[in-house]
């Protein structure tokens, strides 16, 4: 009995050899090809995050030679977008020019460029089955490109969502155009829209309807939250100047693989939930978004989302941000965020002073996230709260200026003069 007890500890020993190598078989063996894919794609994530930060280096270029341009010609705003175009008191007879202004991921967002122009003369009459002439809804089902503008100043209240087609611009320069009080804007696998100085307000929830898509296509829809302009699974989306607020749902928001997105130059108010970039957090197709935040202005009656963002790369760059109830910038499923050069005001609830609100994570999950501050301005007890922040990203080459935002929102453009 003694004698055989004598091999057991030499058994056990070799079990546990057993057993350890075993397991380590089954961990090498069967993840292998797991393995392999995780490293292509963090590979291809890195090649990814080096192609934006190009495109994000560009935009903070544009920024900073506009501001320099200014010190040398004090009829500059120092905005390179508006520096493009807004000088020229003929803006009206050369709208097209417009679209080689963008900057950042939506920058080659060519809306109507290359068609015709269409003058909405109606504001009512909206029939979502068979829109009439002279409508903004007939305007964008037409199939072929075109830069719509309009005839006078309007308020149109759309029946059911303004489902657009590709390659369209809508441009409200010129005259005073709300779309409010119904239904808004959708953009739904198409790409190549801008929408340019028009008010987007007091969207609301319309659907389970048949609304025309197309010359050639009357579908039906279901429910539509009332965004303001929702971007679904659309790329090259530029929107510019624009004031929006109350909407039911989000004021902009982009989903279900949407990218190349630039917002610039907006005025966002008195809304909750302001800007969701990404679908949800399982969502892997939103790992691909790249959206361009900048010159936009936050004001009054704002409370979260600024953006909120998930999972692809957001580059928020010279905003200014003079409320929110209780966060600016937001997120979830590891998105890449660069705060640069904007002017953080913080409420004075001493609660709601952090800049970030990261959901649905861990301490030690969100750790690892990168979301990076550099040369943000912090008023009023703001504070940004940095994720895996080891060398700078950005050059440092550009801080924030109170004359580029100063005319965020939609413009008052005058035909004849200079905007
Ligand atoms: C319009 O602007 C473009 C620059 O984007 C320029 O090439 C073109 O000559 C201009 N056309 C007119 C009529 O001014
Ligand atoms: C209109 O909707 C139909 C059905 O969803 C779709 O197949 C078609 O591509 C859409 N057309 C446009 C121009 O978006
Ligand atoms: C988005 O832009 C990048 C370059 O910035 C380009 O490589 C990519 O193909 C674009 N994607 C779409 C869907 O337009
Ligand atoms: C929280 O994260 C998990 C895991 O990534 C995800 O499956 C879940 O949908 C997320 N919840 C919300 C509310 O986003
Ligand atoms: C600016 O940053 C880019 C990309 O990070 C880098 O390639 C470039 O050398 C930098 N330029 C200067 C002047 O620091």
């Amino acid at each position: 009995m003694a004698k055989s007890l004598r091999w057991v500890p030499f058994l056990l020993l070799l079990l546990g050899v057993l057993l350890v190598l075993g397991l380590g078989w089954i961990g090498s063996d069967k993840p292998l090809e797991l393995r392999a894919t995780s490293k292509a794609s963090k590979l291809s994530k890195a090649k990814f995050i080096e192609q934006a930060k190009k495109i994000a280096f560009e935009v903070e270029m544009a920024i900073s030679k506009s501001k320099t341009a200014r010190y040398l010609d004090r009829s500059l705003t120092g905005n390179p977008i508006d520096d493009c175009w807004r000088r020229d008191p003929k803006w009206h007879l050369n709208r097209t020019r417009l679209a080689d202004c963008g900057i950042g991921f939506g920058r080659d967002a060519i809306g109507g460029r290359d068609g015709e122009i269409y003058v909405v003369t109606d504001p009512g009459h909206d029939d979502p089955v068979n829109p009439r002439q002279g409508t903004l809804r007939h305007a964008v089902i037409q199939e072929r490109p075109l830069w719509i503008i309009f005839k006078r100043n309007m308020v149109i209240k759309l029946k059911q969502e303004l489902i657009m087609t590709s390659y369209k611009t809508i441009d409200g320069r010129g005259a005073k155009v709300h779309i409010a009080y119904g239904a808004c804007l959708t953009l739904q696998y198409i790409s190549h829209v801008i929408i340019h100085n028009v008010h987007i307000h007091d969207c609301m929830r319309t659907g389970h309807a048949r609304v025309r898509n197309s010359s050639t296509h009357c579908g039906w829809r279901g429910m539509a939250d009332g965004d303001g302009i929702s971007i679904f699974s659309s790329s090259n989306v530029w929107v510019d100047h624009c004031s929006l607020s109350k909407c039911s749902d989000g004021l902009v928001d982009a989903i279900r693989g949407s990218t190349n997105i630039t917002i610039t130059n907006n005025h966002f108010s008195h809304h909750n939930k302001v800007m969701l970039l990404g679908h949800n957090d399982a969502y892997k197709q939103d790992d691909h978004m790249l959206a361009t935040i900048a010159l936009n202005h936050f004001g009054e009656g704002v409370t979260q989302r600024m953006p909120r963002c998930r999972r692809g790369f957001f580059h928020v760059i010279n905003n200014d941000y003079t409320h929110w109830r209780m966060y600016a910038i937001g997120g979830s499923a590891n998105p890449f965020i660069i705060s640069q050069a904007n002017r953080y005001v913080a409420p004075n609830n001493r609660y709601a002073k952090e800049v970030t609100k990261r959901a649905n994570t861990s301490k030690n999950e969100w750790k690892k996230w990168r979301w990076i501050s550099e040369n943000d301005i912090f008023l009023n007890g703001a504070f940004f709260v940095s994720s895996h922040q080891k060398s700078p990203v950005t050059n440092k080459t550009t801080s924030w200026d109170p004359k580029t935002t100063a005319d965020a929102g939609v413009l008052p453009c005058r035909i004849g003069s200079r905007c």
